[in-house]
This record gives C-alpha cells, sequence and structure tokens, in this order.
C-alpha cells in the first residue's frame, strides 16, 4: 500500500504520542463519552474508570525514573523524556495520556548527564517569595510551565512550600520562606501559572521535610494544632489558591510514620479536612509498602527503581485481588489521577511533542523581572556624604571580586536545577554527583556593568587571595564583592556562615576601600561579622536566567529595589530553636527524632517571643526612595477583619512598597505577640499616593483546635499595625473582635 507523504506524517506523529488518538471533537460524538468537555471532572473520570481494566488502573499508579540509574540496574521507559523527573504509562485505547514529569520550581530542571535539557531558570523560590508580589509569582509559574508544554511535560514537579524552620536547610532556596501567608500565597500563585497552560502542578513536600539531613529517616513531632498553624497552614492556603492537580509526600516520617503512608497527613487532613480531589505522588523513594500506602491515602508510587520494591505493581495487584486493598480505593487511586488531568485539562489538550522552540529572550526577561523585584537591598549608607547605591555615574575604577562574577550567576543545586542554555559559565565546580554540579548561568554582572559604565575601567579578581583583592579594592573608587554560598538538595549547610573564607575577603577589602558593596548570592540568611565595615548589601539570593543583568540594573538604579525579606536573618546561630541542625552529626543510615517544640513560632515569631534581636528582622528592605503610611483604619463586618491605609511615595524616584499588615492581640495567648496578616505591594511615581484595602484571613486571628477541628478568634481587643518589617512598625489602631469559630478551612 502507499501512503501518501502527509498521511505517513501523521502516522508518524500518532505513534510518538503527539497527538492524541481520539480528539476531543471526534469523541464527543463518539464512545468516548468522558472526553464530552461539558461534563464535569468527576462524571468523566467515572465514566472512563468504567472502561478501565484492572491493568489499566493499575499503570496510572505506578511511575518511573525518567533517566537511566545504571547503578539500580535501571533503563528508563523508552516513551519518557531523557534525562528526566519521571514517567507514567496512560492508557492509549482510552484516550489518557502518558504523564512526562519534570521538576520542578524554578523552571524545567534537567537530571545530571550528557545532553542536559537547557531551559529558562527562574531565581530561587526564595527571590520570588522577596517580591511580595503574587502577579510575579503567577508570571514566573506561567513562564515555567509553558516551557514544560512545549517540552512535552504534562507534569511539573513545582510548588514546594516546606516552611523556612531550619535557616540551614539545603532546600530553602526552593521554598516560599518562614511565614505560611507570605509562603502560601507565593507558592500558591507560582502553581496557578504553571497549571494556566494546562499541566498539572504538584504541591510538595508533604509535610514538615524540613531539613535535609537525614531526610528519609527523620520523625517529626509537633504539637498537631501548632502544625495547623505554621508548615501545614502554608501547604493550605497554596493548595486553595493553586489548585494544585497533585500532591507530593514526603520523605520523613510524621508522628512515627511515613509521610507517604500517613493516614493522618494525606487522608484525614489533605483529603478529607481540606476536599483534595487530585492525586498524591510518592517523592522518589519515599514509597514503603503496599497495603498501609494505599490505605492510607498514597495513589501513585513514583520514581521506580529509587524504592526498595516496586510496591504499586504486582504487590498492589495482589492486594487488590484478595481485597486487602478494596477495588473501591484501587478506582479512588487511578480515577484522582484522572479527575485531575480532566480537571487541569491535560486530557483536552495533549502535550506537544517535545520541542525546544521556546522564545528565550522573552522568557529570560520574565525570570529578570522577578529577579529584579526579590533583591533585597539591606544596607546603603553614606560613605564621604553620597549613599553608595545607586552607583555614581562617574565612577572611574570599579574593582569586581569574587563569585566568578566576570562570567555569570550561581543557581542552587539538586533536583531543581535547571540547565543554562548555552552551557554552564564555569565547569568542573562542586560535587561530581547528586547534587552538583554547581551550576553558575552565563549571566555576567561584570560584563552587564560595562555596558552601564562605558568610562570606567572595571577589573575583576578571582577573591581567592584576600590580599590580592585588598590590593586591587585601594586602588579603586569603589569595590563590589561578590560573595556566595552555594546550597543544594540532599546537605544542609554546617553554618550560617559564608564559605570558603569569604568573610576574611570581604573584611580585607573593606579595610582597603571604605566603597565596598557587597551582592550576596545565598541559598538563604547568612552571617554577617563585616557588616558595618562595608557601605552597602544587596541579596541577590540566586538571581536565575539573566541575574547578571538584573544585578546590574539594581545597582545601577535603572530598577529601584524592592525586595523584602521572606525570612529572618539571625544575628548569631544560638538565637536559633537548634544549635545545629538536628541529626547532622548521625550516621547517614541512623534514625532520629525531630521535636519541633517551637511550634508554631517559626521565624520572626520565635525571636519576638524570646526578644532576641536578628541581624535583618523579616519584612525588611531598603528602597532608593522613601514611603509613608497614613489613614490605617480597621473595620470588622461579618466577622471580616478589613483593613485600609494610604501608601505615599515621598522621595524622589518612582518605587515598589511592601506595606506588611501584623496583626497581635491584646490579651488572647498566640504562639508569639505577632502575625503577619496581609501585605500589598504598591508601585508608586514620585509624590503618589495610593489607597489599599486589604481582608486579614480569619485563621491568622485564630488558634487552632485540635479535638474539634476548629479555629477559634477570641473575644477582645486587637492591635492592627501596618509596618515596613516585623521591627518597624509605622502606625497602629486598636480593633475589637468578636469571638468566633470556623470550621477546619477557616469558612
Ligand atoms: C525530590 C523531589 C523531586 C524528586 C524528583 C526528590 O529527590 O525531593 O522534590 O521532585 O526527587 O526528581
Amino acid at each position: 500500500m502507499k501512503f501518501s507523504k502527509k498521511l505517513s506524517v501523521i502516522a508518524i506523529a500518532y505513534a510518538l504520542g503527539a497527538i492524541p488518538f481520539v480528539t476531543a471533537q471526534d469523541a464527543s460524538s463518539s464512545a468516548q463519552p468522558w472526553m464530552k468537555t461539558d461534563l464535569s471532572a468527576a462524571e468523566r473520570t467515572q465514566l472512563v474508570l468504567k472502561e478501565m481494566t484492572l491493568d489499566e488502573k493499575l499503570s496510572l499508579v505506578v511511575g518511573y525514573f525518567g533517566t537511566d540509574a545504571p547503578w539500580k540496574n535501571f533503563t528508563r521507559p523508552v516513551e519518557s523524556h531523557p534525562q528526566s523527573a519521571g514517567f507514567v504509562y496512560g492508557v492509549p485505547r482510552l484516550g489518557i495520556p502518558h504523564i512526562w514529569q519534570a521538576d520542578a520550581g524554578v523552571g524545567v530542571a534537567s537530571q545530571g548527564g550528557p545532553n542536559v535539557r537547557e531551559r529558562t531558570a527562574l531565581p530561587s523560590g526564595m527571590n520570588t517569595a522577596a517580591t511580595w508580589n503574587p502577579q510575579v509569582g503567577f508570571e514566573g509559574g506561567a513562564m515555567i510551565g509553558s516551557e514544560a508544554r512545549t517540552s512535552g511535560f504534562n507534569v511539573l514537579l513545582a510548588g514546594g512550600v516546606n516552611l523556612v524552620r531550619e535557616p540551614r536547610n539545603g532546600r530553602n532556596f526552593e521554598y516560599g520562606g518562614e511565614d505560611p501567608l507570605l509562603a502560601g500565597v507565593m507558592v500558591g500563585a507560582q502553581i496557578k501559572g504553571v497549571q494556566s497552560n494546562k499541566i498539572v502542578s504538584t504541591l510538595k513536600h508533604f509535610a514538615y521535610n524540613d531539613q535535609e539531613s537525614g531526610r528519609f529517616h527523620l520523625n517529626v513531632t509537633i504539637d498537631e494544632a501548632a502544625g495547623r498553624m505554621s508548615d501545614l497552614l502554608a501547604l493550605q492556603f497554596a493548595y486553595e489558591i493553586g489548585n494544585p492537580g497533585s500532591v507530593m509526600c514526603s520523605y520523613n516520617r510524621v508522628y512515627g510514620v511515613y509521610g507517604c503512608e500517613s493516614e493522618y497527613l494525606l487522608n484525614e487532613v489533605l483529603k478529607k479536612d481540606w476536599g483534595f480531589k487530585g492525586w498524591v505522588m510518592s517523592d522518589w523513594g519515599a514509597t514503603h509498602s503496599t497495603i498501609p500506602a494505599a490505605n492510607n491515602g498514597l495513589d501513585q508510587q513514583s520514581g521506580l527503581p529509587f524504592d526498595h520494591a516496586a510496591y504499586f505493581k504486582e504487590p498492589l495487584k495482589e492486594a487488590v485481588t484478595n481485597g486487602w486493598v478494596t477495588q473501591a480505593r484501587l478506582d479512588d487511586m487511578a480515577g484522582r489521577v484522572l479527575h485531575a488531568l480532566f480537571e487541569q485539562g491535560v486530557m483536552d489538550n495533549p502535550v506537544p511533542q517535545a520541542s525546544n522552540n521556546i522564545d528565550f529572550k522573552k522568557h529570560g526577561l520574565i525570570s529578570q523581572k522577578d529577579a529584579e523585584e526579590g533583591m533585597v537591598l539591606l544596607r546603603n549608607e553614606k560613605v564621604n556624604g553620597a549613599t553608595l547605591l545607586p552607583l555614581a555615574k562617574e565612577l572611574k575604577k570599579i574593582a569586581i571580586i569574587g563569585s566568578h562574577a566576570n562570567v555569570g550567576v550561581l543557581s542552587g543545586g539538586g533536583s531543581s536545577q535547571v540547565y543554562p542554555i548555552g552551557g554552564m559559565a564555569v565547569k568542573g565546580l562542586g560535587p561530581k554527583v547528586f547534587p552538583g554540579p554547581m551550576v553558575y548561568y552565563p549571566s555576567s554582572p561584570m560584563k552587564a556593568l560595562a555596558v552601564r559604565y562605558p568610562n570606567a575601567r572595571i577589573s575583576f579578581d578571582e577573591g581567592t587571595n584576600p590580599q590580592a583583592a585588598a590590593k586591587l579594592a585601594a586602588e579603586s573608587d569603589l569595590t563590589i564583592v561578590f560573595a556566595n554560598q552555594w546550597t543544594a538538595e540532599s546537605v544542609d549547610v554546617p553554618n550560617l556562615s559564608l564559605p570558603d573564607n569569604q568573610d576574611a575577603l570581604i573584611a580585607s577589602v573593606a579595610k582597603a576601600n571604605a566603597k565596598t558593596v557587597v551582592v550576596l548570592q545565598t541559598g538563604g540568611a547568612v552571617l554577617m561579622p563585616w557588616l558595618n565595615d562595608v557601605g552597602a548589601v544587596v541579596e541577590a539570593w540566586y538571581p536565575g536566567t539573566n541575574g547578571g543583568e538584573a544585578i546590574a540594573r539594581v545597582l545601577s538604579g535603572e530598577v529601584n529595589p524592592s525586595g523584602h525579606l521572606p525570612i529572618t536573618f539571625p544575628a548569631a546561630e544560638n538565637q536559633l530553636p537548634r544549635a545545629i541542625v538536628d541529626g547532622s552529626l548521625k550516621k547517614p543510615e541512623e534514625r532520629f527524632e525531630v521535636n519541633y517544640f517551637e511550634g508554631a513560632a517559626v521565624g520572626y515569631k520565635w525571636f519576638e517571643l524570646k526578644n532576641h534581636q536578628p541581624l535583618f528582622p523579616f519584612g525588611f528592605g531598603l528602597s532608593y526612595t522613601d514611603f509613608a503610611y497614613s489613614d490605617l483604619k480597621a473595620d470588622v463586618k461579618n466577622g471580616q477583619l478589613n483593613v485600609s491605609f494610604s501608601v505615599k511615595n515621598t522621595g524622589a524616584l518612582a518605587g515598589k512598597d511592601v506595606a506588611q499588615v501584623y496583626v497581635a492581640p491584646k490579651s488572647a495567648k498566640w504562639e508569639a505577640p505577632k502575625r503577619l496578616g496581609a501585605f500589598q505591594k504598591v508601585d508608586l511615581k514620585p509624590g503618589e499616593s495610593s489607597n489599599v484595602t486589604v481582608t486579614v484571613d480569619p485563621r491568622l486571628l485564630a488558634m487552632y483546635q485540635s479535638k474539634d477541628k476548629t479555629w477559634k478568634i477570641a473575644k477582645g481587643e486587637y492591635e492592627v499595625i501596618l509596618a515596613k518589617s516585623t521591627a518597624e512598625p509605622q502606625t497602629s489602631v486598636k480593633v475589637k473582635l468578636p469571638a468566633r469559630k470556623l470550621d477546619v478551612n477557616g469558612k
């Protein structure tokens, strides 16, 4: 038989999975009623489930690693995308697509290896949280979601919102900071953005995966109510805002039980209390059983061969056949996967064949905007009568020191690693195996500055020798030291000091030249013993694909910094609840307990409770302009606390303010003196003002009651504080709240 050329192209496209076997339009009039788009996701799920065999249902609840793992004798399924995180077989005869999964929160990541996928990287999640701008979170999510779709992925393993309870956690850079409201809102917005591409995003890691040391072996205990008001509240906000199709359960145990077989976390909190309709997937290597896992709420085992056994393959089939896992439960497991695929539009909009047909320039600018809005100006002092930043136009000799700033910017390591277009700026850095390598993106702050200061002589010194660097600094009008702290999945940092003798480097440079600016690229908080000796400090986190450009624009004043800290920077580690990371001195296989005795007093709440003075408080961030607040009012209508005020830009430059509303009870007893109740980022021209109204989620005014699963607001007087950070109240009003009891979802 002779095929026309056009037909054979279509045939190949079918074979490659680029075209669904039945399109939505065909199906609506055919024998596939579940493809009718006017039916609800729940109805469509039930219709297709009826057609599925036992083996087809089982195939939906098992995922494979999408990368060869020779040390485990594992070859990835041929249908998976190379060097990807995961793959699940769909049921093509019923129009159920395969599931292609990619990490993660800052872009389409690639597992290490010979042919990495090069994509656009957002700045770290911490940076995005530091924007305090949910729109930026959404746009970044939408951008990385679109790259995921173009790359042939229909599930992005994004949405990390573990609370920064342990500042030394190696994965803090992926998350949204220490406050449940800010973290939940920002990560929820990102999930929404990812899913706007008709693909699924996860929410992870469920729950209490707040440190990497011993993550497979540790057992977390925390007062139940305190957990609902901290880690779980951040996840709950992100869940409500983002409506993720999937939730990834975590490695650690909670109350003695693995996260991925915790009846409490999965069946009770997530599915029953919050009403989650999508599916729970395990983290890679986090499934430990068949019957307990399936019956306690795990819907899909991920990442074979990372678990000790393929618990959800033959063993699950046997358990369903002999009734230890009911047929109804298997239908629920497979049905939850289907429900999310229908609800998020994956079924009706199959992902195309993988390509790299992406507008990288445009996407780079989206990432850059995020970086520019998240950088935090921590210090900007007058030296010889003028503030150091923005950099003076007439500078003639600028010294740039350290962190390979002549060629690139740093990123965080591990499964979330996005590889840069055009290759790494510096090769051969960091560990040879996971979570390495240490990746610098080829966006040079020095080159970006050179464009802006064409008349200046800009010199670079690697910064490995403090004396040599000091010599260059002494000969220059101004010195910019780039200091870094590489953090990565699977390892916590040993302490909050900058590594590799960088404190000594900064100290000696600052001594040589009073006009010293420090630009930090860190996963989170670091100590700054040299702080009072330098003129300016900018926290640039991990600034992503266009980070060099973003840094230059902030330093030069083209962009007015508006990032505010989403975490507290401690003045010393002995201010933290734990002297060292729990279990960090244990042997790799040793089991241990982590008792979160501080309960919901996480971050600034702990600092205020204990009266510790931080180096920089939560919410802190300077600007090149000034803002003033007035007309603060608080009223209660139908039990709802509304707060209104006016913000004015009183300086000479346009800029963005982050107005922060804190709430503090006068007599009710909370875990800490105050909580962030609401916030609003406002963009203002010089002299311009804006009226803002925000509402406070009632859960942030309440104490959770474990016994009857309610949030209880105590009757009485509360203070509503409008502030620039937790330590900078500007104005406050008092308000009387009536007693109120809300259900588990704050309704
Ligand atoms: C990480 C997850 C990630 C998964 C797949 C795990 O090690 O904890 O966040 O999504 O790997 O790469």
